[in-house]
């Protein structure tokens, strides 16, 4: 599944979740967690489940952000979310993981509410939040966790918080800093993500008038091969539904070198061959499959070749 662009909605507005169905997000989860006030956050449950049952959604990915394990709060929410949403609902995003304990828990939760309503067993899938400093050193066991796991995403404005980080503003690029603060990070997560096959997703940046700085700031977790990354805005989905999509050069590139290498090694019988400037062998296979498969995901095909 396409994940370019998360669009995230506060649960507790009826008029926000209305008007997200018309947002072309690949994902919108509805948020019971930090979007919604306190007092909010019982009347948000029902709110949901309500819109997500009363359908209209297309074939996007609807998830929900139910509240973290240390609140009173995650227990009801997972309960009422999925018993009163129906079959539309396709996944809970737990927020503040800490480890692998966590991600079991609600995967045991998950499987006796599907069998309490009737909805096939592994039919609801787990997005895992990391976002806190213990969650971050065991991103591999939370990874391995469970089968539910869709993908694991990167909560930058609470990662500062639970680093004590100097900023005030998440997800945004620090000038002060030589590099980037957050390559460790988004490389730690991406590797433990493919390790255990699963998507992995940047989150939000928080600046939302600027759609440049969005544009720059996401092609560094694009180019290290993330899926996408949240939009907190509806005008920043169209900005990811292109960032994280390959070029239209870069696609039909892949498309020539899975065709030369396949006349190279079949007809030709050779596993490496010059490819323009370039030598190409099966590893350049297995890079140019992922870039045509997200492409074609996408509907991308390759251009017009030149005569
Ligand atoms: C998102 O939840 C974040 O904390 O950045
Ligand atoms: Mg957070």
């Amino acid at each position: 599944m396409l994940r370019r662009s998360c669009l995230a909605v506060p649960g507790s507005s009826e008029r926000f979740i209305e008007k997200a169905k018309e947002i072309p997000a690949d994902m919108t989860f509805l948020d019971l967690e930090d979007a919604v006030a306190p007092r909010e956050k019982v009347a948000a449950r029902g709110k949901v489940a309500a819109a997500i049952g009363a359908g209209g959604w297309d074939d996007r990915i609807i998830c929900v952000r139910v509240n973290a394990w240390d609140t009173p709060l995650t227990f009801r929410d997972v309960l009422e979310v999925v018993s009163g949403s129906g079959p539309r609902l396709d996944e809970i995003m737990l927020p503040k993981v800490q480890n692998a304990a966590q991600v079991i828990a609600l995967d045991l939760l998950l499987t006796q509410i599907e069998k309490e309503v009737g909805l096939p067993a592994g039919h609801v899938g787990i997005e895992a939040q990391i976002e806190t400093t213990t969650g971050l050193i065991n991103v591999e066991e939370i990874c391995a966790a469970s089968s539910r796991l869709e993908a694991v995403v990167f909560g930058p404005a609470d990662f500062a918080a639970s680093m004590e980080m100097p900023v005030l503003t998440g997800g945004v690029e620090l000038p002060e800093y030589p590099g980037d603060h957050f390559h460790y990070v988004f490389s730690k997560i991406l590797m433990a993500a493919r390790a255990n096959g699963i998507q992995v997703i940047d989150g939000p940046y928080l600046r939302i008038a600027s759609l440049d700085g969005l544009r720059e700031y996401a092609k560094r977790s694009a180019t290290l091969g993330y899926d996408g990354k949240w939009a907190i805005h509806p005008t920043q989905v169209e900005v990811l539904n292109e960032v994280y999509l390959p070029s239209q050069e870069l696609f039909d590139k892949a498309v020539d070198i899975l065709e030369a290498y396949e006349q190279a090694t079949t007809t030709g019988g050779r596993g490496a061959v010059m490819f323009d400037a370039e030598m190409i062998d099966e590893a350049s296979r297995k890079m140019a499959l992922k870039f045509v498969a997200r492409g074609e995901k996408a509907g991308m095909k390759r251009s017009q070749r030149r005569q």
